[in-house]
C-alpha cells in the first residue's frame, strides 16, 4: 500500500511516515518546509517538496497512491485569529486540493488531521464525538470546514475517510523529531526556561481542582498508532467516521508543571498571569467510541510523555 503523508516531515507526521514505514506499508512525504524540518525525513528516500494550495503540485504527487493522511496544515491558533485568510487559505483550500486530486486519480481511502479545537466550550467531563462544535478560532473552523468538506466529497465521490480530533500532542519518539514549534505548553515552558524566563500560568481562578486549566494530553507515538489502526480500517471497510484521540485522562497546568519540574529537574518558578480570552477550563477526550471500533488504546504515561519530549527538546539542534 502506498500512502502519501502531506505535512510528513512535521512533529507528527513524521512519527506517523515513520511508523508507516516500519509497518511495511512505501510512504511518500509531501512537504513544503515551511515548518517541517529535513532531519525528520531523513530514512524516506520519496519526497515531495511542494505547496498544498498548489493544485498542480498536489495532483502530482497523487500518481500511484493508495491512501492519503493529510496533516499539513498551519497550526498556530493565535496567528489564525490575526490573519484568517492565510489558515483557510492553507487549511481549506489545501484539504479541497487533496480530495480534488484524490478523485481524479481514483485514490479512495483518507486520514485526516483534526483537532479538539472543533469543539465548543463545554463543561462535561469527557467530550463526545457527537458533541456540538462551534470552534473558537479560525484555525478550529478551518478543521470542521475540512472535516465537512471530506463528509460531502466523500459521499460524491466514494471516498473512506476518517478524520482524528486530536487532543493536546506531546512527547517525542526520536530525539530529531521533537516538536519545534513553540504554541502548546510543553514547548512554551521549555522556550521560557532555556531564555531564563518563568514559564506563565493562564489564570488560576478557573472552577476546577487547583484553579488552573485541564487539558488531556497524548504521546505523540500514541497518536501515530492511531493513525495506523484507522488506515488499517479504510483497508477492510468503506467508512466515514470522526474519532477523538486524546488520553481521555486530564491533567492540570499545575499538574503539567509540577511533572516537568521532575523531568527537567530544575525549579521552573511559574507565574501566574491573566486568563486568555476564549480558554476552556476543562477539555478531556472520551476515546470510547475509538476504542470500540478501532481497539486503540494510548499506552504513554504523563512521565513518559514529558521525558521524551525534553529528551527530544535537550537534544534538539
Ligand atoms: N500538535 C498538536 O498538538 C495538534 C493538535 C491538533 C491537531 N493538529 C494538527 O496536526 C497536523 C500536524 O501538526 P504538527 O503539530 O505536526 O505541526 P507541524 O507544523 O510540525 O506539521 C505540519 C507540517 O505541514 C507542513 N505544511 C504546512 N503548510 C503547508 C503547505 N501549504 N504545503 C505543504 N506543507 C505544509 C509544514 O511544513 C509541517 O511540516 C496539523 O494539521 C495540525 O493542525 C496538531
Amino acid at each position: 500500500m502506498r500512502v502519501l503523508v502531506t505535512g510528513g516531515a512535521g512533529y507528527i507526521g513524521a512519527h506517523v511516515s515513520e511508523l508507516l514505514q516500519e509497518n511495511g506499508y512505501s510512504v511518500r512525504i509531501f512537504d513544503d518546509f515551511s515548518n517541517g524540518l529535513a532531519r525528520r525525513v531523513k530514512n524516506f528516500k520519496d519526497i515531495f517538496n511542494g505547496d498544498i494550495t498548489d493544485r498542480e503540485a498536489v495532483l502530482k504527487s497523487m500518481e500511484g497512491m493508495d491512501a492519503v493522511i493529510h496533516l499539513a496544515a498551519k497550526k498556530a491558533v493565535g496567528e489564525s485569529v490575526s490573519n484568517p485568510l492565510k489558515y483557510y487559505t492553507n487549511n481549506v483550500g489545501g484539504t479541497m486540493n487533496v480530495l480534488a486530486a484524490m478523485s481524479l486519480k481514483k485514490v479512495n481511502k483518507l486520514v485526516f488531521s483534526s483537532s479538539a479545537a472543533v469543539y465548543s466550550p463545554s463543561e462535561r467531563d469527557a467530550i463526545e464525538e457527537s458533541d456540538p462544535t462551534e470552534p473558537l478560532s479560525p484555525y478550529g473552523a478551518t478543521k470542521l470546514l475540512s472535516e465537512q468538506l471530506i463528509n460531502k466529497v466523500g459521499q460524491a465521490e466514494q471516498i473512506s475517510s476518517i478524520s482524528l480530533r486530536y487532543f493536546n500532542v506531546v512527547g517525542s519518539s526520536k530525539v530529531e523529531f521533537g516538536d519545534n514549534s513553540r504554541d502548546n505548553l510543553v514547548p512554551k515552558v521549555f522556550a521560557a526556561y532555556k531564555e531564563g524566563k518563568s514559564p506563565e500560568i493562564y489564570g488560576a481562578d478557573y472552577p476546577t481542582k487547583d484553579g488552573t486549566c485541564i487539558r488531556d494530553y497524548i504521546h505523540v507515538q500514541d497518536l501515530a498508532e492511531a493513525h495506523l489502526v484507522a488506515l488499517k480500517q479504510l483497508e477492510l471497510k468503506e467508512v466515514a467516521e470522526v474519532y477523538n484521540v486524546g488520553s481521555g485522562t486530564g491533567y492540570s497546568v499545575e499538574e503539567m508543571i509540577d511533572q516537568l519540574e521532575k523531568s527537567m529537574a530544575v525549579d521552573l518558578k511559574p507565574v501566574t498571569t491573566a486568563r486568555r480570552p476564549g480558554d476552556s477550563p476543562k477539555l478531556i477526550a472520551s476515546i470510547k467510541k475509538i476504542e470500540k471500533d478501532l481497539g486503540w488504546r494510548p499506552k504513554a504515561t504523563l512521565k513518559e510523555m514529558i521525558d521524551s519530549a525534553w529528551d527530544a527538546e535537550k537534544g534538539a539542534k
